[in-house]
């Protein structure tokens, strides 16, 4: 078993981050809510304690708290920003509102450090502050660690009980140094040693694998996203022979694609069938042009499909899915308003019998399960891979989608991805869309009318909000010289300037 830290979320929006970065350390943790018993938290014997942030006042009638024996499990505890405030609160200290405050403050403050406590190695640095609240007193045995012009406390610490406080956020890129603090906690008071690595996850799931599938058989949908790709090539290794892999070919995806995804699993000892269904997803989408009414087709034809496969491979025992950390932290918070309805394709199957779902990616966040990829072998294309919706080109097809409109944005998405790759731009997403506008233009000496393609690349680190990415002009010369000369029946081409929000990053 690693050694376990755990973050208790007290409602910060960095909740994830946190958790992202003490896995950077090599160390293992899990996200659990505030309100979890205190039995469990003792169970689970961990290493140390993170409390977050979180929106509230200490002072709040409904701000989140916790009962003080959690300071009495001999655990070491670091609590950031609100979590700072909430353990001086229990201790002891004093914190004060923000109505009476001089010390409020958000964004890059200069902070100094007291060099004497473990986590800090140097005298002085920006640190990202958010808070209203802050704190005026550090309860009995504590002393500041760190101050800012305006903040008396910026870091707080009882080094006998291992107690630690940052006003700031240490997760947070803005803060210098601020994944070290988080390493120093990590390591030099909690005592991690850094047993969260790919290469040990790969070794035990494989064991657990094994041993919970025993002789049975195995399903899993493979779409070729990084994911499925990933969970297959572990499922692969634990127990290929009984692995069956249903590739289900929708005719939506991208140049190559199919072949590359066949390719990296042909010749892996699992049984990989690769249902070419193209004809099929045509013809039910043939005449529609709303998005949401192609998802939802997509989405039941792609069952279908899978569950007419499964059927013909007989007895399953077990079904993969590729369920990742982020989900299950997402999951569960709020009703927010349907803008796209994205998670329809690989939906659970109704009519395939199986004993129990496999999720064996459920504890890593993306940069692992790419870490992991790799670890297994898999090749860099499909490990790197940026995100791809699961109807695919058909959300990238404006209006009704025709086998020809399709052939037309393969190609021009091909051009895209290459230029935008050789000229090294930071973009995580990028691809072509076929507008459904045509234009005249003229070509030779004729006139042409034809079809207007957008390219749209964005840069986010969490694909909710994005920023239009800002692709030098000798780039976009290229990828509309190579688009309007390679790729019959463009005669247009535009650049998409609008970020998330207001745009979402697909057209549809
Ligand atoms: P939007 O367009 O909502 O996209 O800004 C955010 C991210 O989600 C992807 N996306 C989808 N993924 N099914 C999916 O599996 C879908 O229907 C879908 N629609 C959008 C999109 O590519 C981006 O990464």
């Amino acid at each position: 078993m690693n050694q376990t830290v755990i973050i208790l979320d007290f409602g910060g929006q960095y909740n994830q981050l946190i958790a992202r970065r003490v896995r950077e350390c090599n160390v293992y943790c899990e996200v659990l809510p505030y309100t979890t018993p205190i039995e469990k938290i003792k169970a689970m014997q961990p290493a140390g304690l993170i409390f977050t942030g979180g929106p509230n006042s200490v002072y709040d009638q409904n701000a989140p708290h916790i009962g003080k024996e959690i300071f009495t499990l001999g655990v070491p505890v670091l609590g950031i920003c609100y979590g700072c405030q909430l353990m001086a609160y229990l201790l002891g200290g004093v914190v004060s509102p923000a109505s009476d405050a001089t010390a409020r403050e958000y964004g890059k403050t200069q902070t100094t450090y007291q060099t004497s406590s473990v986590l800090f190695a140097d005298e002085a640095g920006i640190s990202w502050m958010s808070h209203g609240d802050y704190i005026s007193a550090v309860p009995e045995g504590f002393t500041v660690t760190a101050k800012t012009d305006v903040c008396p406390v910026a870091a707080m610490e009882c080094k006998e009980k291992k107690f630690y406080g940052v006003q700031f956020h240490p997760e947070v890129s803005h803060t210098e140094n601020g994944l070290s603090m988080l390493r120093r906690f990590l390591y030099d008071v909690c005592g991690c040693v850094g047993d969260w690595t790919m290469e040990n996850y790969a070794k035990t799931q494989v064991d657990a694998i094994r041993q919970k599938v025993g002789d049975g058989r195995v399903l899993l949908a493979l779409s070729g996203g990084v994911d499925s790709s990933v969970a297959a090539a572990l499922l692969s290794k634990a127990v290929g022979g009984q692995l069956t892999c249903i590739f289900v070919d929708t005719g939506m995806m991208r140049k190559n694609e199919g072949d590359e995804v066949e390719a990296a699993f042909q010749n892996s000892g699992m049984h990989f069938v690769r249902c070419d269904a193209s004809e099929q997803f045509l013809q039910k989408l043939s005449g529609v042009s709303d998005p949401e009414k192609k998802r939802r087709i997509i989405g039941e034809e792609f069952i279908r499909v899978f569950e007419a496969e499964a059927k013909k491979i007989g007895r399953v025992d077990f079904l993969v899915q590729g369920t990742i950390y982020p989900d299950i932290i997402e999951s569960g918070l709020g009703d927010a308003a349907v803008i796209k309805s994205h998670h329809n394709v690989g939906g659970l199957p109704e009519h395939v019998d199986f004993k129990e779902i496999i999720e064996p990616l459920r504890l890593l966040f993306k940069d692992e399960v790419r870490a992991l990829g790799r670890e297994l072998g898999l090749p860099e294309y499909l490990v790197s891979r940026q995100p791809f919706p699961g109807p695919g080109l058909a959300v990238r097809v404006i209006g009704d989608i025709t086998k020809d409109k399709l052939a037309i944005l393969r190609e021009a998405d091909a051009v895209v991805r290459e230029e935008i790759e050789k000229a090294g731009i930071p973009a995580n997403q990028y691809f072509a869309v076929l507008t459904n506008v045509r234009s005249v233009g003229v070509m030779g000496d004729a006139r042409t009318y034809d079809y207007m393609v957008a390219i749209r690349a964005v840069t986010t680190s969490d694909f909710m909000t994005a920023d239009y990415c800002k692709i030098p002009y000798a780039v976009l010369d290229r990828i509309s010289n190579r688009m309007v000369n390679e790729v019959k029946h463009i005669n247009r081409v535009v650049y998409d300037i609008t970020s998330k929000p207001p745009a979402t990053i697909e057209f549809e």
